[in-house]
């Protein structure tokens, strides 16, 4: 079938290679709770394969005998090869990753979707600027500050990392947070509700954005978090002079093929499993998104 929509991608060839259409299976070879309700897994292909991967992309990963989720990939391709996912215990599969053990198989299919595009050499041009809120994911962002290193000081390439949680306990990878900031990124977090010993701002992460001293025609947004706070992100960066195009955002949809075949993950004209989940805040996304904010 052709399409004249230039929106749609033309199909994909069968998804049957090993790795994309079955899973992969990797061991667990080191697992870190980060939260109360948040694991991070550090997996080995059990076949010594290497995924070649762009921080912002998912894999499926299984838990055997339970079921299949997307999950991020939340750190950037490292030497060790172990590929890095961090896993919020939700439902039956998440809780069965998050169960798994040192030594335990999990599956893997990926990887998929769209990346961050975070530029390969620091100072290539663009100030880069990482939101995430509610709740205290991003996971999916991890990797692409790893890869971007923090870098700060003045002008190009200057990195500004606002975080919003629910609360302190829910802020993640402090200490990436803090290896960022003593590399020169402007590190500024915020919570919805405080303990008493909390010394920093309690508001929403929009705040942070206001307040934030960066350059807007030369920022490249990367967004992740609940739907409702990427979009009133969005508007406040918008109203700062950011170009929508530069305002990328990480979409969650119910994923089940990755490859573009099944539909579940259909956004208008978009799969997200394909076309996503790193897409651009267009005027026309903004409207499938929801217009009542704006
Ligand atoms: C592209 C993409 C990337 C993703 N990356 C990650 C990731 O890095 N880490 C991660 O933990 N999850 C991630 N998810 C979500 C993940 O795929 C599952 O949806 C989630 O783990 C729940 O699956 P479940 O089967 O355990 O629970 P389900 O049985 O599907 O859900 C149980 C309950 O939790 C709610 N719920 C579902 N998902 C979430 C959620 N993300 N946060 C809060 N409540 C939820 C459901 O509405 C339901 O009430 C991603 C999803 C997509 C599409
Ligand atoms: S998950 Fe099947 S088309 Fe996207």
């Amino acid at each position: 079938m052709t399409t004249s929509n230039p929106r749609i991608a033309p199909p994909l060839a069968p998804p049957l290679a090993s790795g994309v259409s079955v899973p992969r299976l990797h061991r667990v070879v080191r697992r870190r709770r980060e939260s109360l309700d948040v694991v991070s897994l550090e997996l080995a292909a059990m076949d010594s394969t290497e995924m070649s991967f762009r921080p912002g992309q998912f894999n499926m990963l299984s838990a055997p005998g339970v079921g299949e989720v997307a999950v991020s990939l939340s750190d950037a391709p490292r030497p060790d090869r172990l590929l890095h996912h961090t896993i919020r215990d939700v439902g039956a599969v998440s809780h069965a990753l998050c169960a798994s053990d040192v030594g335990d198989v999990v599956g893997v299919r990926g990887p998929f979707g769209s990346h961050w595009r975070v530029p390969e050499r620091a100072g290539d041009g663009d100030g880069a600027h990482g939101i995430r809120g509610g709740g205290g994911g991003g996971g999916a962002q991890r990797g692409a500050g790893n890869k971007k290193k923090g870098r700060g000081g003045g002008g190009p390439g200057r990195v500004f990392v606002l975080v919003g949680a629910r609360d302190p306990d829910q802020i993640l990878f402090r200490d990436d947070l803090d290896r960022w900031n003593g590399l020169g990124a402007h590190v500024a977090l915020t919570v919805d509700h405080a303990a008493r010993e909390w010394r920093g701002p309690v508001g929403l992460v929009t705040t942070l954005i206001e307040r934030a001293d960066f350059d807007p025609p030369r920022t490249r947004a990367l967004i992740c978090g609940p739907e409702m706070m990427m979009r009133q992100s969005a508007r406040t960066l918008v109203a700062k002079g950011v170009a929508t195009r530069r305002i990328l955002v990480s979409l969650e949809r119910n994923m089940q093929c990755g490859t573009g075949w099944c539909g579940h993950c259909q956004l208008g004209p978009l799969l997200l499993c394909r076309d996503g989940p790193v897409v651009a805040l267009d005027p026309a996304l903004s409207d499938l998104l929801g217009q009542d904010e704006r």
